[in-house]
């Protein structure tokens, strides 16, 4: 038997009614808000991620899937959706156009690691990017749209965790400061922190081993070094989620592992989560555009980790499925007349169903409240002789005679379509 790999999921039918219920209503808030979907490729030439994301990241370093194509092109499977927007952006010269452009995106991405609750191999994400404005009202509503997402899909438990992570002048001026500090402690710090220090020190703050968080308990922060310019443009993110009633944290080693960041960095976990409790995460990155060849267009966006979702998603907020009507066709004359009937009540928008192998009523019925079907419609050959079938209500199990030209009106009416 060949299975499938690891960490990487189907979604089978009895799941697929909560993901099209989470894809919906991603799809109605970033409509409300006038983001339009924009589908990217699963995957792009290596450099953009390594260019994007940046090189010393541990996405880069050890968690993408990449293969060379038969003409030996590097290519990767996209782990995030931002480089890859970014790209089709500059690529089809879209800031020739008037800005702001605000875009969405659904789809699956891929990260190598490793496999545990909550952190797949292939996971889906729905993501925003606007791109165009500086001003921090277009950070409130990129944020203020993935909470009113979250809130209304009734997720317990949610924390917004709000930083800044100044220009990248304000970086240049911490970074010397944190190296200086963290080679005090280099004893105390995990191989890979120690190895950190040299390639991307920020990302020693977000790491998860005891030993390096206590070192780190007391080290210099990044907001203490932040430019009037950034420190402006955080304190009015922060005044506009409160004035729209948006609770977050502070949380200043909120450090992101992709390197595209600039000013609002942002997550919102869950204590419902297990270790990977980061439900969304996002923020500015007003540099990335040009980085990739554009000319220069502020953007700020975020992703929401949609297998999180899903499992926090309470079941009274699933959809009900939608009535149905099952067909209990037996006889040489009520075999044929089940066929065209449920070819009538399917286009009339009914959705019925029959269960071709079953001979007797008995079976059929069986068959009815096993799919939990609303009506069964009951047509033997007496019945095909005299136009008539018998509608049973499989819940109350009340019958009614009904005429055949008259069933699919009926039973739409019954089943309150019409
Ligand atoms: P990210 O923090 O790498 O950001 O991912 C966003 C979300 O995707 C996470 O908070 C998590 O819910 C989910 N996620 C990430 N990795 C996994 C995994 N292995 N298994 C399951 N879920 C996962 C980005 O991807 C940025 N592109 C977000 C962004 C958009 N920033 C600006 N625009």
């Amino acid at each position: 038997m060949i299975k499938g790999i690891k960490g990487i999921k189907d979604i089978l039918p009895e799941e697929t009614p909560r993901w099209r219920l989470i894809e919906e209503a991603a799809r109605r808030w970033a409509d409300r808000y006038g983001f339009q979907e924009i589908r990217i490729p699963i995957f792009e030439v290596t450099a953009l991620f390594a260019r994007s994301i940046g090189a010393t990241t541990d996405i880069v370093e050890k968690e993408m899937y990449t293969f060379p194509d038969r003409d030996g092109t590097s290519l990767t499977l996209r782990p995030e959706g931002t480089a890859g927007t970014v790209r089709a952006f500059v690529e089809h010269h879209r800031a020739a156009d008037p800005l702001p452009q605000k875009y969405y995106y659904l789809g699956p991405m891929f990260r190598h690691e490793r496999p545990q609750a909550g952190r797949l191999r292939q996971f889906h994400q729905f993501g925003v990017e606007s791109f165009g404005t500086q001003d921090a009202r277009a950070d409130v509503e990129v944020i203020a749209l993935l909470w009113r997402f979250l809130t209304d899909l009734a997720l317990p438990a949610l924390t917004l965790e709000m930083n800044s992570l100044g220009t990248s002048e304000d970086r240049a001026t911490y970074l010397p400061v944190l190296v200086t500090f963290l080679e005090g402690r280099r004893d105390r710090l995990c191989e890979n922190c120690r190895r950190r220090i040299a390639t991307n020190p920020l990302r020693v703050l977000d790491c998860k081993v005891p030993g390096c968080r206590a070192a780190t308990e007391d080290a210099p922060q990044l907001t203490a070094y932040l430019s009037s310019e950034a420190k402006d443009h955080f304190d009015r993110v922060l005044e506009g989620l409160t004035m729209l009633g948006i609770p977050y944290r502070l949380n200043p080693r909120l450090v992101r592992g992709l390197d595209y960041y600039c000013l609002t960095a942002f997550e919102i976990t869950s204590s419902h989560l297990g270790a990977q409790n980061a439900v969304a995460a996002g923020g500015r990155y007003d540099g990335l555009v040009e980085a990739l060849g554009g000319p220069r267009v502020p953007a700020v966006g975020f992703a929401v980790g949609l297998e999180r979702v899903s499992v926090m998603l309470p079941e009274q907020r699933l959809p009900i499925s939608a009535p149905s009507v099952y067909v209990a066709a037996f006889g040489t004359e009520g075999g044929p007349a089940g066929v065209r009937l449920l070819d009538e009540l399917r286009r009339a928008g009914i959705s019925a169903q029959s269960d071709y192998r079953s001979q007797t009523l008995k079976a059929h019925l069986r068959q009815a409240d096993r799919g939990k079907h609303r009506f069964a419609v009951l047509l033997g050959d007496d019945e095909v002789r005299r136009g008539f079938a018998v509608v049973r209500n499989m819940e109350t199990k009340a019958q009614a005679e009904v005429t055949l030209a008259n069933l699919a009106r009926h039973l739409l009416s019954e089943m309150g379509l019409f």
